[in-house]
This record gives structure tokens, sequence and C-alpha cells, in this order.
């Protein structure tokens, strides 16, 4: 029979990468929890229209990447692209923000759904690490998301970082913006990308962070966002900037910077890093104030980012860090003989019971094959039991790194390791 292939651009994670997984995901959990935020867990699958409204008509995203499919009962359904629009969504449905005043800081871990050509760092399927912070419209908590991330990072030992900021400004402003760029590009749209002069009518901020050349000459000279900014949005940025250097954070303005999503507002940020080649974005994020109520929600102030995990790992992976990998300790019972199988079968439940972890080859291969696979498992200790170990009711406990071994009562065997 043939093999059956994963979808293109779809990446299994392997026991051999999992820990590495594991371990992003702790930091991310251990960082989240110092700054108060807790888990929100929502699901893969929203109906079609919550990223119609949320992410926005004109984006990418919506138009050309999202797995969308009707169920069996008719409704049009989408792999989430993207998490903020299910975690605003989950936090109005679980009353989470439906007070006045009230607050609520949440991170998620999972996987989104984008049908992008799949290149080294883009996925059709790739996981976040993102928080979203809401009820507070203040410049503080801009910085707090931007904090939190850039300790992950640190955390995760990632090097060669980049936080670049920009501002749009308020619904006013971000209009205004928007008006001042057509007005640039309309007199050059003939130089513009096939894409680009559809995005002029429907999303020209878009056309600013275009990857094609001609649009990058286009756009070159654009009056910045900066100049569109009312009073309030630039002193919110200028002290999101303050706040920043305050807590020793390098940053640079982009003035190009836009992001993918329409619901941006204010500030947004991007966090680029070194060996990651052409998708050198890790993670970024913004303030999306309009986006609540947007979604049928109270009127309430959204800030949060997204960060890439597999281009964490490749950035590690490239830049020649290594993540802590927590010590095996795996106890590998071997047996001489069918008793001593019986025997070490009981051994290895009590073991397990006892918090350590344990394994053997129950099939009755030789001793030899059972040390060699103890060996590729990597294990730390071998207990080996035969005839003579079983009448005088004792074990022999091997050290695989120094290959030392001692004869010790059956009964002292749970506390010699633990205390090892
Ligand atoms: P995003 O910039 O689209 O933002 O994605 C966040 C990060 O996810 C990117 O910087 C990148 O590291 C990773 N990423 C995105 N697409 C792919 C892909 N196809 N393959 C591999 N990695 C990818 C958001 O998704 C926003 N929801 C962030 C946010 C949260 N803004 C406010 N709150």
């Amino acid at each position: 029979m043939s093999k059956i292939a994963a979808p293109r651009g779809m990446l299994d994670i392997l026991p051999a990468e999992s820990w590495k997984w594991q371990t992003v995901e702790r930091l991310a959990r251990e960082v989240s929890a110092l700054y108060h935020f807790a888990e929100i867990r929502t699901p893969i699958f929203e109906h079609t229209e919550l990223f119609h409204r949320g992410v926005g008509e004109a984006s990418d995203i919506v138009n050309k990447e999202m797995y969308t499919f009707d169920d069996r009962g008719g409704r049009s359904i989408t792999l989430r692209p993207e998490g903020t629009a299910g975690v605003v969504r989950a936090a109005i449905d679980g009353g989470l923000i439906n007070q006045e005043g009230a607050r609520a800081k949440v991170f998620y871990l999972g996987p989104n759904f984008r049908y992008e050509r799949p290149a080294a760092g883009r996925y059709r399927q790739h996981h976040q690490f993102g928080v979203e912070a809401f009820g507070v419209a203040e410049p503080e908590q801009d910085v707090e998301c931007i904090l939190l991330q850039m300790d992950f990072y640190r955390r995760c030992g990632v090097k060669d970082l980049e936080l670049q900021v920009n501002s749009l400004g308020d619904r006013e402003s971000k209009q205004r913006y928007r008006d001042t760029l057509v007005a640039f590009l309309t007199p050059k749209q003939a130089q513009l990308s096939e894409d680009s002069q559809r995005r002029l009518t429907t999303n020209p901020l878009r056309i600013l962070d275009s990857k094609d050349t001609n649009d990058q000459a286009a756009v070159r000279g654009a009056p910045p966002a900066a100049e569109s900014l009312s009073d309030n949005s630039h002193r919110h940025f200028e002290r999101v900037q303050h706040l920043l250097g305050a807590a020793g954070v390098t940053f640079r303005v982009n003035p190009n910077l836009v992001r993918g999503f329409d619901y941006y507002t204010e500030t947004l940020w991007e966090v680029t890093a070194g060996g990651l080649g052409a998708q050198n974005a890790i993670g970024g994020g913004g303030r999306y104030d309009n986006l609540v109520e947007q979604l049928g929600g109270r009127p309430t102030p959204g800030v949060g980012f997204g960060s890439g995990i597999e281009r964490l790992l490749i950035a590690l992976e490239s830049q020649g860090v290594s993540l802590p990998r927590p010590e095996p300790k795996l106890v590998w019972l071997v047996s001489h003989g069918d008793a001593a199988r019986e025997a070490n079968w009981k051994l290895m439940a009590e073991l397990r019971a006892a918090g350590i972890a344990a394994d053997m080859d129950p099939s009755g291969r030789s001793v030899k094959s059972q040390f060699k696979v103890a060996d590729r498992e990597k294990a730390a200790y071998c207990v080996v039991v035969g005839d003579s170990e079983l009448t005088s009711d004792t074990v022999v406990l091997k050290r695989l790194a120094t290959a030392e071994q001692s004869t010790i009562p059956r009964a002292d065997l749970i506390a010699t390791l633990k205390s090892d």
C-alpha cells in the first residue's frame, strides 16, 4: 500500500523535537503567570463571520488564506487563522469583559491555519503563544504586553532581536492616514503591482508593507502615519516610547509598519530575529480598541501579541542556542528470564506509582538487547533482576552514565533512586 503524506505545509512534531515544544510552552506559561495573565483555550474553528468581521474583509488573510468549509449542518466554518478574534468572542461570550471597567488578561497557546505558500518558516499550520489584555486603554498596557513578549524571548535564549513599533492612531487618525496615502499613491497607480492597485481602494495601508519592489519604490517618500495622528494618539505613542525606553528596551520606529489585520488602532509592533531568513517576524502585536464593539461586545479597549513557536525554534537552532533540557531520569527494568520479567512488571508499577519514570521491554528479548534499548532510550538507570535477585529479594542497580553498579535490597530501591 502506498504511504499517505501529511497535507502540504503541515509539520509533525516528532518525539525528538517535542521536548523543545514542551520547554517553550512551559516558559510561555511561566512568564504569563509572572505578568498575571491567565490561560484561555478557544475552539480551533469558529463561524466564518467572526473572521470577516474581526480580521477584516479587505485583509489578505480573509481574502486568500482561510480554510473555510460548510459543516454537515450547512454552516460556514473556518479554521482559525489567528487567535485574537476567537479570544475576543470568548471574552464576550464568557462574560469576562461585560461589566463596566472590567479588565481581563489572558494568554493562549495553539495552532492556527493559513492557506499560504509554504516556505522556510511559513507553514499552513503554525502555532502561536499569544496574549490579549482587555479593559485598559493606557499605554502602560501596550508596554506590559511588549515587555512580556521580550521577556519570553530572553527566557528562551533568542538573540539578535529587533523590536519595531509604529502607530496608526485612533479611528479618525487611521482614516486620515488612509486618505493621505491614497492621495499620495493615486498618481503612481500605474507603477503599483496588480495586488496593490486593488488594495488602493480596498486596503491602501497594506501597500506600505508590500514585498513587491515596484510597490516599495512607489511608497518611498510617503507621508508617515505619525503626521496623521490626533493629539491623543500622538501622546499615546510618545508615552509608549517613553515607557519602553525607561524599561531599557531598544526599539526602532518603523513608519511603514502596518501589519495584516484591519482591527489595529494606535500602537502596533513586530519583533524580528536573526537566523530566520525571509520570514523573520518572530512575533507581532498591537492595540485594537474597536474590535470588542465590532464583535458585539460592550466597547472595551484591547491589546496583545502573537508569537510563532516554529519560528522561535528555527531562530534558536540557527543561532546555536540550546534550550534547557530536563535531565531524563528514566529507569529501565532488565529481566533475566520469565519469572524476573513478571516481577519487574510489578516493580515497574510500584516505581511509577512513586513518581519515578520507568519502562521495560515486555517481549522476552535477550538481556543484551534489553540493555541496548535502555541505552537508546537514554535511560539513567537499569534495574536488573534474575533468579538470584528474586531469591534474595534484591535488585542490581546500574547507573548507565558511569556503569557503576551495586546490589541493593528491593525494598530500598525507591528511596535510593529518589535520593540519587
Ligand atoms: P501575526 O503577525 O499574523 O499576528 O502572527 C503572529 C506570529 O505568528 C508571526 O509573527 C509569526 O511568527 C507567526 N506566524 C504567522 N503566520 C505564520 C505561518 N504561516 N507560519 C509560521 N509562523 C507564522 C497575529 O496573528 C495576531 N493575532 C497577533 C495579535 C494578537 N495582535 C494582537 N493580539
